[in-house]
């Protein structure tokens, strides 16, 4: 498995390599689904161990599973260049995606980069014309974060782009010169690296080279990373890919579902199981199945990585992938990966998933052929008999109740009940944070000492307000002062630059805020963003 190689030519117009591209994919594809269907029925159980601490309690990322876009699922390793990120930006943001939290959006193996005679790793200008330090500004002016990609052995899987190994600190150097804020790490081509050592050392790398990042170590659960990983990053893929690049599989994503759900207790705030990114809205799928697979990625707390296309969607794969019911539980701040509590083959239920308020979430997943009903008892989900329970469906919206002793559900073939029981009739949803930008840039032309000001306004589209972010003075440079204003759901950050005394040269500032959410009371995710100042003459004291 480790030493994969595919073949990819940065250097072609994607354009002139469709034909050509699609005969070799034919075959890749036969071969890559005999080869996965065999991998992902390896069982994946690992032997019991203790979880680790997470590395999330330093850096506070991914406090709540990340979410956002990757091209592979879908374009495979062409076509990927910057019009295509562009463009998928633009339909994340259009599409409402952007608004109901997915913000990790950027370039898989598609990345192109090379090694320089120097050993630094450069853009393909190509295909990034704006460099990629360019792309990820823009994705940053847009209030979304960026999401690259590398491998930990010698060469990407695709075996066209240099892997971090042997490179690693000058590696992650250039991925934070970029301002990656997400890195996936994939394992192709390290054939005798042992695997905890390799990823450990990337996360030294990371760490010395200064931007906090998200860490999605991608060894399709070689090594058993559940085990371990928590410390090192934020996520790890449990199996093998879900998909072949452009090919929706709803069987092997039902097997990738069954095996991820066993690992459930590995995966808390900061450490997440991956079952990979999704497939939903993919050709191949109707709206049941693609309903269907997000329930069960949110009821795992699984990261809500997109796979389609998003320039192509249809009203019903939005509503699927902007439900803000569903998207509460993948995202309830108690950071608990639910799972099956029996499963009589064309049945089963899915529980283990308290949540913020003292709910908790409940999905039946039904694939037999004919409608069918089935009754759900309160003591299946641990809960007494007596107690009179109210029931949201998280697809109708509609809540009913209080129910005494359980519900009985209705379910059509490969459809699921995806359901919030509570004590209330409210259920109130958890912060989703969207920024108008993660990036501030500020010029000072003059030798007058200045006062500059750029904004940072998040709003939080949950439902209910949150305290003032909390930022550390300290940690900021000496020329730049950050307030918060506003209260509720939306809350600006007012940086203010003062030039005095400051020499000719370009300034940076990785700003990090904190946050509770006041109904659990638990951390949230830091919120980090950038402050460019460019000094163009020396400034006088
Ligand atoms: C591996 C990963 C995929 C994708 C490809 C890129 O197969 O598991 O998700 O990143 O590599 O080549």
């Amino acid at each position: 498995m480790s030493s994969r190689m595919r073949r990819v030519r940065c250097e072609l117009d994607p354009a002139r390599r469709c034909g050509r591209a699609l005969a070799v994919a034919a075959f890749a594809v036969l071969a890559v689904v005999v080869i996965l269907a065999a991998a992902a029925a390896r069982p994946q159980t690992a032997p019991p161990s203790a979880p680790v601490a997470a590395h999330a309690e330093v850096d506070g990322l991914a406090l709540i599973p990340p979410m956002g876009w990757y091209p592979w699922n879908t374009f495979g390793e062409e076509p990927q260049n910057e019009k295509l990120i562009r463009e998928i930006v633009d339909a994340l943001v259009a599409s409402g995606m952007k608004d109901a939290g997915y913000a990790y959006v950027g370039p898989d193996e598609g990345i192109c980069f090379s090694r320089g005679a120097d050993g630094k790793l450069t853009t393909n200008l190509a295909r990034y014309p704006s460099d990629l330090r360019g792309l990820g500004d823009d994705i940053h002016m847009k209030g979304l974060k960026y999401a690259l990609y590398t491998d930990a052995g010698t060469k990407t899987c695709s075996g066209a782009m240099p892997g971090t190994k042997g490179y690693e600190f000058e590696d992650m150097r250039a991925f934070a010169d970029w301002r990656a804020d997400y890195i996936k790490i994939d394992w192709c081509n390290s054939d005798g690296q042992d695997i905890v050592a390799t990823y450990s050392e990337l996360g030294r790398a990371q760490r010395a080279a200064g931007r906090p990042v998200v860490h999605s170590l991608c060894s399709w659960g070689d090594g058993y990373p559940w085990q371990w990983a928590g410390a090192i990053g934020h996520m790890w893929r449990t199996t093998s890919d879900i998909c072949g690049p452009g090919k929706a599989d709803w069987a092997r994503a039902l097997r990738i579902a069954f095996a991820n759900e066993k690992l459930h207790e590995f995966a808390g705030p900061g450490r997440w199981n991956d079952p990979d990114m999704m497939i939903v809205g993919m050709p191949g799928l109707d709206e049941t199945q693609n309903r269907t697979l997000f329930s069960l990625w949110c009821h795992m707390a699984a990261p809500l990585m997109a796979g389609n296309d998003l320039r192509a969607m249809d009203k019903a794969t939005i509503g699927v992938l902007t439900n803000l019911e569903a998207i509460a539980v993948d995202q309830d701040p108690l950071g608990v990966q639910g799972h099956t509590i029996w499963n009589d083959g064309n049945v089963s239920l899915w529980a283990g998933k308290p949540l913020f308020d003292g709910s908790q979430a409940m999905l039946v997943l039904y694939l037999g052929k004919y409608r069918a009903e089935r009754r759900i008892t309160w003591e299946e989900l641990g809960l007494k008999a007596d107690d009179g329970l109210y029931v949201r469906n998280l697809w109708t919206h509609e809540t009913s109740g209080p129910h005494k002793g359980g519900f009985t559900v209705s379910v059509g073939p490969n459809d699921v009940a995806f359901l919030r029981v509570s004590k209330t009739n409210d259920f109130p949803i958890p912060p989703v944070l969207v920024a108008d930008t993660y990036l501030v840039s500020l010029r000072s032309t003059g030798a007058r000492p200045e006062i500059l000001t750029g904004r940072v306004t998040v709003t939080n589209k949950g439902s209910s307000d949150l305290a003032p972010w909390r930022i550390d003075p300290k940690s900021l440079p000496p020329w730049l002062t950050v307030a918060v204003t506003g209260s509720g759901r939306t809350q600006t950050f007012v940086n203010t630059v003062s030039t005095k005394g400051l020499k000719k040269g370009s300034y940076h500032a990785i700003v990090r805020a904190d946050n509770v959410e006041p109904v659990s009371g638990r951390p949230m995710s830091a919120l980090y963003y950038d402050v460019d100042l460019e000094v163009v003459r020396d400034v006088r004291r």
